[in-house]
């Protein structure tokens, strides 16, 4: 979704900020690079996320005000969806934004007739793990060292949510 807006930053929002989704494109860069490199000890490049705009991968982001809060990225392959990412910026976090971005993701994969929903996680991700189980995903798979981690690689667990 393109639509003309005004350069955006992302600051802290106050508890309890609404929240919008919007689709996201290039200009969006900027700010999906600064929440990512908070976010992760082992970032995304700008480059990847290029690469996911321009391959015509699904990219929302959640916009308090001009703000933007969080994001996804999803790979839509056939009739399966690959959540390549999603992130909130942690000043943020654990205040529903991940859950809006992923009930966006799983009624947006409802409404294209697509039946299921893939990723990876890291086994040490609690937060992360405790929100895809919340939503339906289960454990189909485990790929070995997978993730760069501090101490050598850590394993990823693949999660599929049926739709
Ligand atoms: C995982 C992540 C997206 C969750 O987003 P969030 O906005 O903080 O999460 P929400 O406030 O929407 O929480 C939704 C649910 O997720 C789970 N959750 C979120 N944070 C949690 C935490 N710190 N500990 C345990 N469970 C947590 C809970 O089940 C929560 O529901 P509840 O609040 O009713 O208990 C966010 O922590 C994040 O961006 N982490 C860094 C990037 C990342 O790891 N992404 C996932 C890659 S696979």
């Amino acid at each position: 979704m393109t639509q003309a807006r005004q350069p955006r930053v992302s600051e802290p929002a106050p508890r309890g900020a609404s929240i919008r989704i919007l689709g996201l494109d290039e200009e969006d860069l900027p700010a999906i690079e600064q929440i990512e490199h908070r976010a992760h000890l082992y970032p995304w490049s700008n480059r990847v996320f290029q690469d996911c705009i321009r391959s015509g991968y699904l990219l929302d982001g959640a916009f308090d005000g001009q703000n933007l809060r969080g994001f996804s990225v999803v790979m839509p392959i056939l009739s399966e969806w690959h959540v390549l990412n999603l992130c909130v910026d942690p000043p943020l976090q654990r205040q529903g934004v991940g859950r809006s971005l992923l009930r966006f993701i799983i009624e947006q994969a409802h409404q294209s007739k697509i039946q299921s929903l893939w990723l990876e996680v890291r086994v040490s991700n609690a937060p992360a793990r405790a929100l895809y189980a919340a939503h339906g995903f289960a454990q189909v798979g485990l790929r070995k060292a997978y993730y760069p981690a501090k101490n050598g690689r850590e394993d990823a667990l693949v999660l599929t949510c049926e739709l």
